[in-house]
């Protein structure tokens, strides 16, 4: 007997002061699962460094599946004496099992939808370089000049991974691109 299709998530976007501790400890299940070497997903810490405004959750059943957080900040720009509005992005993750199959796409697809309701000019986010790949598949954008920020355990750095940048609202040509950023805040 063929075994059937697993039914489609169902898709949701919460804001941060609406989810329960219930749901945070669904959402820690997950990153915890998609992030096997961090220790920050325990009880109902679904969060790493900083804190989203906005989530956005595929879930399966009670199962969460697919999710990333949104932030809006804005980005210093020291040389240029100046600031961009950006969609901050950060704990993008697919349950492994379900990994490699689309879900990601349909993941950033939505997270592009999200952004656009936030009325922001550009996403932004900061990844290691093994999965900038992944990122540029789904119409991210690499950007030189460096992003400063404030790490976990509180020491400001240089991030030495990849610094991406999705258009919204404005396009690429508006970026700052080879301009240091400062994040003035931790990562997502
Ligand atoms: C990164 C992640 C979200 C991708 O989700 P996914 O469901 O596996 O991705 P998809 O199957 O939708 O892949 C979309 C495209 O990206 C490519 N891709 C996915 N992961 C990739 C990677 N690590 N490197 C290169 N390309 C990758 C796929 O081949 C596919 O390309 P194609 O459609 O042109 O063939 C998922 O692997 C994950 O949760 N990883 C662990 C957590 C993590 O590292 N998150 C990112 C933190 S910055």
């Amino acid at each position: 007997m063929m075994s059937s299709p697993a039914a489609e998530p169902s898709w949701a976007l919460v804001w941060e002061d609406d989810i329960t501790p219930s749901g945070h400890a669904r959402l820690a299940d997950l990153l915890a699962l998609a992030f096997p070497r961090s220790t920050a997903f325990v009880g109902a810490r679904s969060w790493s460094s900083g804190r989203p405004e906005l989530r956005l959750v595929a879930r399966r059943d009670a199962r969460a599946v697919a999710h990333l957080g949104i932030l809006r900040r804005f980005l210093r720009v020291p040389e240029r004496d100046a600031s961009v509005l950006v969609g901050d992005v950060g704990l993008v993750a697919v349950a492994p099992g379900e990994q490699g199959s689309g879900l990601g796409r349909e993941l950033l697809r939505r997270g592009d939808t999200a952004l656009r309701g936030l009325d922001v000019p550009f996403g932004y986010l900061t990844c290691g370089d093994h999965v900038a790949p992944f990122y540029e598949r789904c119409g991210w954008v690499r950007v030189s000049g460096g992003t400063r920020m404030i790490r976990a355990d509180g020491r400001v750095q240089v991030y030495g991974g990849v610094s991406m940048v999705r258009e919204v609202h404005a396009s690429l040509a508006a970026w700052p691109d080879g301009c240091l950023v400062d994040r003035n805040g931790l990562e997502i």
